[in-house]
């Protein structure tokens, strides 16, 4: 038995609430059509193994193993770039750097059966410094966030980059990345 009801028992339920027509209450005591009541559960498998989470998940987010396809774990997770870990040194136990790679490969993006994360399968176009592979710089990230201004993101001393996922997406430690759930700080929701 899980320990929660399942998604697709939730969304069933969900269904059933708004063939009733029932609107439900969101936490900001707006009233919401089932729909935008789905909106708020995880499209990103989060990340589960604690010692991932321990371990990178202090400088930023523990980000989603689906949100970089395996190859690019594979090149950010060998001893000699988490020494040089985007300017930073992220170095670990080669058994740890070993047990971690392992788990972030097999959840990789280009493996997973989640649309949001298959989108993230294709990385970004290599660049000419041979820097490690980003989020930040795959395509569908690049098509999702194009729209937002820097003084929002780098200019903003409470947000920095574009690498601090869940100073944004508020749910993003739970895989909730939905366009309806951001607050950027200083900012507020998104409306396109
Ligand atoms: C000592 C701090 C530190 C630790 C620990 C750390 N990182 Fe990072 N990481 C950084 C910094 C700094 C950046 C670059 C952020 C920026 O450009 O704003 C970064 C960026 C990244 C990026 C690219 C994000 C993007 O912009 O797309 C990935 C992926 C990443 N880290 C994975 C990991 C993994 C996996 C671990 C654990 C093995 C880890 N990090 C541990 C500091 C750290
Ligand atoms: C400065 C705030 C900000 C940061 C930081 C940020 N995002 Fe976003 N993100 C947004 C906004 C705003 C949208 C909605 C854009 C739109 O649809 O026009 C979005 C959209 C998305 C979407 C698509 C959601 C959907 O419903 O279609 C995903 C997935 C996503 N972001 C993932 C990430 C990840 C992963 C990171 C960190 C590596 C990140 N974002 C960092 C603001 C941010």
């Amino acid at each position: 038995m899980p320990k929660r009801p399942s998604i697709p028992l939730l969304a069933l339920a969900g269904l059933l609430l708004g063939a009733a027509g029932t609107a439900v209450m969101a936490a900001d005591g707006e009233t919401r059509d089932w729909r935008s009541w789905l909106r708020m559960f995880p499209n990103i498998a989060p990340a589960t193994q604690p010692a991932y989470l321990e371990e990178c998940g202090s400088c930023h987010l523990a980000y989603p193993p689906g949100v970089l396809p395996a190859d690019s774990w594979k090149h950010i997770m060998t001893p000699e770039s988490l020494a040089n870990h985007y300017g930073d040194d992220a170095s670990l136990a080669d058994d740890l750097v070993a047990e971690l790679r392992a788990y972030l490969m097999a959840n990789g993006a280009d493996t997973s059966a989640r649309i949001r994360e298959r989108a993230f399968a294709v990385p970004g176009a290599a660049r000419s410094d041979a820097s490690l592979p980003r989020i930040t710089e795959t395509p569908y990230f690049i098509r999702k966030h194009d729209q937002i201004p820097a003084r929002l993101v780098t200019d903003n001393p409470e947000v920095g980059s574009f690498s601090q996922c869940n100073r944004c997406h508020i749910g993003a430690e739970k895989g909730v990345f939905d366009e309806s759930q951001i607050d950027i700080p200083g900012f507020g929701p998104w409306k396109d």
